[in-house]
């Protein structure tokens, strides 16, 4: 008999189309946000659940849900999954790394470029009509080329950002994270390690590429942003949790920086409306994987790890493998 899964947001025709070979599907094809209270409901008798980041899987959640024995997260960031609660009832919990690695770094590479540029800014100008003659200081932005690429977290999209910017644009790069990269990662990244007080003093762009945790909540507010250039520019393509939005909004309405770049938000899909008056910030909607070709690669290795896991099989990305491993978990 076939296994029951919940597919939990609206995917791809022919992933749906592999699950289906192996089990009984609950699609949501009508793309439906649902409460925790309806997510649990549409979990009961249900073996896996593919999921995405939007879906929050707690021990409330699993204890509610006990047939669960997967979740299968079409993303590569995992804070919406608490993993020590799965891991302590045995249910499986699975990522997307590496298929968009170098899909993410080119977006948080473009964010930066376009809040460095002013590229927001100068389209929203023209589309206004306000464009009426050429000026010699008309939204004139800072360099990118020959600059200081600051990253802050240096997994593998750090270091795919950090190749762009030191062989693609002649930056000097540098970076801090939990812990230093190996010497050859680093030699291959073209970065050198730094503190965080001198990662926030030296770089002239920095992108935000750590993972979210509680312990990296709000790792960059006033504080922090007191001590980059004037001249700076912050971008953020890991999670809303990580910057003080109200810090930076203050910060930005007072050209205590120069520009920011926002592809997450703390309350997301909700923005802070002062984020949303401020002309020197580019704001995208958690876009940075957003490719067809890296969707649907993210899409089929959730659900790979969901067909090996109920089936028997080893799942590819797993967070948690040692709960397939009787006497590990
Ligand atoms: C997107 O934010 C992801 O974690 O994949």
């Amino acid at each position: 008999m076939k296994k029951n899964i919940l597919v939990a947001r609206r995917v791809f025709d022919s992933v749906l189309e592999r699950l289906r070979v192996h089990f009984e599907v609950e699609p949501n094809q009508d793309d439906l946000i649902w409460s925790k209270a309806e997510l649990i409901a549409r979990l009961q008798g249900k073996d896996g659940a593919f999921i995405t980041a939007s879906e929050r899987i707690d021990a409330e959640l699993l204890d509610a849900c006990p047939q669960l024995r997967a979740v299968c997260n079409m993303a590569v960031g995992y804070n919406n999954i608490d993993l020590d609660a799965c891991t302590a009832r045995g249910v499986l919990a699975s990522n997307t790394p590496d298929v968009l690695t170098e899909t993410t770094a080119d977006f948080g590479f473009a964010l930066m470029m376009a809040a460095a540029r002013r590229m927001a800014e100068g389209e929203h100008f023209l589309r206004r009509g306000e464009w009426d003659k050429w000026a010699v200081d008309l939204l004139a932005g800072s360099d990118i080329h020959g600059t200081t690429l600051g990253l802050l977290g240096m997994g593998r999209i750090g270091r795919a950002i950090a190749k762009r910017g030191a062989l693609g644009f002649g930056m000097q790069v540098i970076y801090h994270n939990r812990s230093r990269l190996a010497p050859e990662l680093e030699q291959e990244s073209g970065a050198r390690y730094v503190s965080k007080e001198a990662l926030l003093q030296q770089s002239d762009h920095l992108l935000l590429v750590l993972p979210y945790s509680p312990a990296v909540h709000h790792v960059i507010g006033a504080a922090e942003i007191a001590l980059m250039k004037p001249t700076a520019t912050l971008t953020n393509i890991a999670r809303g949790g990580v910057v003080d939005e109200v810090a930076l909004a203050e910060a930005l309405s007072k050209h205590q920086i120069a520009a920011a770049g926002l592809d997450v938000f703390e309350g997301e899909p909700a923005v802070n409306p002062v984020l949303l008056t401020l002309p020197n910030i580019v704001l995208t909607p958690h876009i940075a994987s957003a490719t067809v070709k890296t969707r649907l690669a993210m899409a089929d290795l959730a659900a790979d790890n969901l067909i090996a896991v109920l089936t028997g099989g080893v799942p590819p990305t797993p967070l948690n493998g040692q709960v397939l491993q009787p006497g590990l978990a």
